[in-house]
């Protein structure tokens, strides 16, 4: 693509079409607040909205946080979920806290703050909200003046060079400092790119490397950014997805970007007729799902593939071979049969409910680039929230540390487990009958085995804990756990920074 014909796309090409929203008027409130404040679930204060910042409050310790565990553990997910009486109708549609858990030893401090985006600033300013959002359009609100004008910074944390970027799939990265969580401001790759998608699941290779998408749903445009390990842009360029769909997360190998597109398509005309983001997706199943695959040196060389239709979040890693029958990726996700979860299951915790929808599993796809056909095979572990040793991304990993123990009577999961995606073998701990499990991730010890390092729910005391484990040894339990005298809005994603 010639640099001035990217650079025009780019230029058109905002995350989130701008259109007039068609919300219900000013003054006709809905009451999923009042049905969330009269439900008796005691799961239900992992999705309240706490009135402010956590300042800086040191946990009840348990056990000695290991050698290779001390440093800061940050996490974000959606938090302020109401505001002037009306409450948002999906989990993901939350203004971002961002928090950090500072590890030595057995000492364990906590804080966590909102982050100060435009859109937060604004609202909590007028009392009320202003712009749409993910799931959900509030009555009365205003034509966005771009995607970052609705950022709410609730997805996913990169840590680069002293900072923390809080990740929101709509619109720019937001800089936060790792210190203070201090908001500093939107980040700015290259002038041409302001406001640009940058999704919340980029992919750093093990020499430092960068890479991330970002979805322009409106113009059917995939961004692709390179970005070298001391934090500059090298590269970033657009290339057109036919039926594009929501794509949350995606892999890389050594040679490779890999993305597998559910057929959850978006049509701009739902968007003009005054549907939400999210509800401007169509479910296509006939287009199965598709398995896009990009030459990480050369982005003009494209593959598709076709596997059976399923709808994804996130992504484990993928890894590639040359064998005799040709260049193999390995890809494991988390597969469900629809997109239930995020129209419905992810809506019902809103207002305090909990549905059932179709569950998800590890799933092991295999592309062989060569012949161009596509095979899968989905292992026994329901699971969600996959994630591997940081220094096996893009190359070949056995173990996936993951959520896992679905329930009937509460969302979200119970265990967590890491499972042999080459053996289908799997290990886990429950946190028992009364805990809700957020992400876990791995921890490396230099040749041992690791650690396996997260939060969970406690509901039955409304306490949130950080719990180590030995990776090869969950069933044992916490070698460490960390309570906080409160609870946490439930979160989305963290990292890992060692001290
Ligand atoms: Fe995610």
């Amino acid at each position: 693509m010639e640099r001035r014909e990217l650079l025009r796309m780019l230029a058109s090409a905002g995350a989130l079409p701008l259109l007039a929203p068609l919300a219900r008027a000013a003054g006709t409130s809905d009451d999923w607040q009042t049905q969330f404040e009269a439900a008796g679930a005691a799961w239900k204060a992992g999705f309240a909205t706490p009135e402010g910042d956590f300042p800086l409050t040191r946990a009840t310790v348990r056990g000695h946080f290991p050698d290779a565990v001390a440093g800061t553990l940050f996490r974000i997910g959606p938090a302020g979920h109401d505001l002037g009486g009306e409450r948002y109708h999906h989990w993901f549609d939350g203004d971002g806290m961002v928090h950090r858990f500072v590890i030595e030893g057995s000492d364990v401090r906590h804080q966590g703050r909102y982050v100060a985006t435009p859109k937060r600033v604004a609202e909590t300013k007028a009392g009320r909200r202003l712009f749409e959002a993910f799931g959900t359009m509030p009555p009365g609100v205003e034509t966005p003046t771009s995607a970052d004008s609705i950022n709410v910074a609730n997805t996913s944390v990169l840590p680069l060079r002293g900072e923390v970027l809080a990740l929101w799939e709509g619109g720019s990265a937001t800089r936060v400092d790792a210190l203070t969580l201090d908001t500093l401001g939107v980040k700015t790759w290259r002038a041409d790119l302001a406001g640009m998608p940058f999704s919340a699941h980029p992919k750093v290779d093990p020499d430092g490397t960068v890479w991330n998408f970002g979805v322009s749903s409106g113009q059917g445009l995939l961004a692709l950014y390179e970005i070298a390990p001391e934090g500059a842009l090298r590269r970033a360029a657009v290339v057109p997805v036919a039926d594009m769909p929501m794509v949350h997360d995606f892999a890389v190998t050594k040679r490779h970007l890999v993305f597998l597109l559910p057929p959850l398509v978006y049509d701009g005309k739902r968007k003009e007729a005054g549907a939400s983001f999210l509800d401007a997706h169509v479910w296509r199943p006939e287009l199965g799902m598709r398995a896009l695959v990009i030459d990480k040196r050369n982005w003009e060389r494209r593959q598709m593939l076709a596997l059976p239709a399923g709808f994804l979040f996130h992504v484990g890693n993928a890894w590639e071979e040359d064998t005799p029958r040709g260049t193999q990726i390995h890809v494991d996700y988390v597969r469900s049969d629809n997109a239930d979860s995020v129209f419905i299951s992810n809506r019902e915790v809103m207002r305090a409910r909990r549905v059932k929808t179709t569950e998800p599993h590890l799933t092991v796809a295999t592309l062989n680039l060569s012949t161009e056909r596509a095979t899968q095979a989905t292992l026994a572990q329901e699971a969600e929230f996959p994630r591997i040793d940081p220094r096996r991304v893009g190359l070949r990993h056995r173990q996936v540390v993951h959520a896992t123990q679905i329930r009937r009577d509460l969302p979200g999961f119970g265990a967590i487990a890491r499972t042999d995606v080459e053996t289908g073998r799997s290990q886990r701990f429950s946190y028992g009958a009364q805990a809700m499990v957020e992400e876990h991730v791995f921890v490396p010890d230099g040749s041992k085995p690791g650690w396996v390092l997260g939060t969970a729910f406690d509901f039955g005391r409304q306490k949130t804990m950080l719990s180590c484990f030995a990776a090869d040894n969950l069933a044992a339990g916490p070698v460490a756990q960390a309570t906080l005298p409160y609870a946490l809005p439930l979160g989305l994603h963290g990292a890992f920074v060692p001290a």
